[in-house]
């Protein structure tokens, strides 16, 4: 089987890992990938799209495995591409994949498929914006457009609404487009992931993710600095209630909706004092969710994807680890502001029963290792208590320097004890 990942992140470092551990030996190709990802998946050059798509008809490719969002709403769609080539492609068309690219399509979406999730109010200026607001805060403001994760604010009183606003609205930071304005819920978040093929569904190993750059949650927003996943995070009833009230009329409104889907879905959840609701959709796996799940499924990934992509749901091809794993970022000075490129990584060399997944780094002129981005590595441990998977992911990840390091200590422990 040949198969062809595109993005070039930790998330995709994990995905190409876990395919290459298929049974069958797949022969791996990654676009645009990165240094660590071309050692087991091999380069492909292109330019764009539709000369990605021409190379992977050339090259016999069996399946395209999407990692990362842009390139499903891209153009004419990577999902759409593959299509009209004939190419079995693991992630959503354009058309579906607009339940990530548009905060307004997803919410109205959800609101006709009665998906609990919070109230909201598209707004096309700063006075609209106001208008909705009505002097209720905390507020949620949110980008209808993708914005690197920069695109949502929740905002605890009209001075940092306006700010946000302004940025929107007056410096059009994102470029143009409408902010939804939404109400505050309160709660734990999960993420939910579910790999559906067309009306069948199957809900992987949740996992959380901790998203401010600082211990105790302080600090600014980023990519994410860690995450953790279990089968065990959620109690089985509100997972049960989660996927009766979310997940599955998800998949009953996009076959209703006419909307075709084959891949990951992510459900960003709230856990309101009131049950489960929605806060957004992913078109894909979560990063750093994916480093902390991959290593839990065992089985044979590229076979499961294949079925998927072609129109079957093969539920017996994997299977999911009981343990939990625990997944902590090591991202590079200044980061979530700036990032730092060129700080040699050293403790790479070390083994043990832990992953380290590249999402930043690259082969300086010496052959090291060194930071090439904000999030650099992910360093993953498994237990089969969250406390062993905790202490060994942490002690994993001392063993591994760079001039300006950065990662949070709480991973797998805030939020639980
Ligand atoms: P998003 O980019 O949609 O994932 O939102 C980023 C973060 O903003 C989420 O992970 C939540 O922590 C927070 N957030 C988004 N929507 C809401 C909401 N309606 N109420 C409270 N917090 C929210
Ligand atoms: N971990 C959040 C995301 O992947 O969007």
């Amino acid at each position: 089987m040949r198969i062809l990942v595109v993005g070039k992140g930790g998330r995709e470092h994990a995905l190409v890992r876990a395919l290459a551990e298929s049974p069958g030996n797949p022969e791996l190709f990654s676009f645009p990938g990165s240094d660590a990802i071309h050692e087991i998946a091999k380069p492909v050059e292109a330019d764009g799209l539709e000369s990605l798509v021409a190379w992977m008809k050339a090259n016999a490719i069996d399946l395209c495995v999407a990692g990362e969002e842009s390139y499903l709403v891209k153009g004419e769609g990577l999902a759409n591409l593959c299509a009209s080539n004939g190419i079995p492609c693991w992630g959503p068309p354009k058309q579906s994949a607009m339940l990530e690219a548009s905060k307004e399509f997803a919410k109205d979406f959800l609101v006709r498929n009665q998906i609990p999730t919070a109230r909201a109010t598209a707004t096309d200026s700063l006075e609209e914006a106001f208008a909705a607001i009505a002097g209720e805060y905390p507020t949620v403001l949110k980008f209808d457009g993708l914005a690197a994760g920069k695109g949502v604010a929740v905002c605890p009183d009209e001075a940092s609404a306006r700010a946000f606003l302004d940025e929107v609205f007056t410096q059009r930071r994102f470029g143009p487009g409408r902010v939804l304005v939404e109400q505050c819920l309160t709660g734990p978040e999960v993420s939910v992931f579910a790999a559906i093929v067309d009306d069948s569904y199957q809900i992987f190993t949740p996992a959380r993710d901790y998203k401010r750059a600082g211990d105790g949650d302080l600090g600014p927003n980023t990519g994410g600095m860690g995450a953790v996943a279990s089968r065990n995070l959620v109690p089985r009833p509100v997972l049960e209630r989660i996927e009766r009230e979310i997940v599955l009329p998800t998949v009953e409104g996009l076959r209703r909706d006419g909307l075709p889907y084959r891949g990951f879905l992510y459900f960003g959840l709230m856990l309101t004092p009131s049950g489960p609701q929605v806060i957004e959709y992913n078109c894909r796996f979560g990063d750093p969710e994916c480093q902390a799940v991959m290593p839990l499924v065992k089985g044979d990934l590229a076979s499961y994807c294949l079925a998927g992509a072609k129109g079957e749901l093969r539920p017996d091809f994997i299977s999911f680890d009981d343990g939990w794993s625990v997944c902590v970022i090591l991202a590079s000075a200044g980061y979530p502001e700036s990032s730092r490129s060129g700080d040699v990584i050293t403790g790479l060399g070390n083994t043990g029963d832990f992953r380290v997944y590249h999402a930043g780094t690259r082969r300086n002129d010496d052959g090291d290792w060194e930071t090439h981005g904000g999030r650099v590595l992910a360093v993953v441990s498994g237990g089969a208590t969250r406390q062993e998977a905790v202490s060994k992911a942490h002690a994993a990840a001392d063993l591994i320097h760079f001039d300006g390091l950065q990662r949070r200590r709480d991973v797998g422990i805030l939020n639980f004890d």
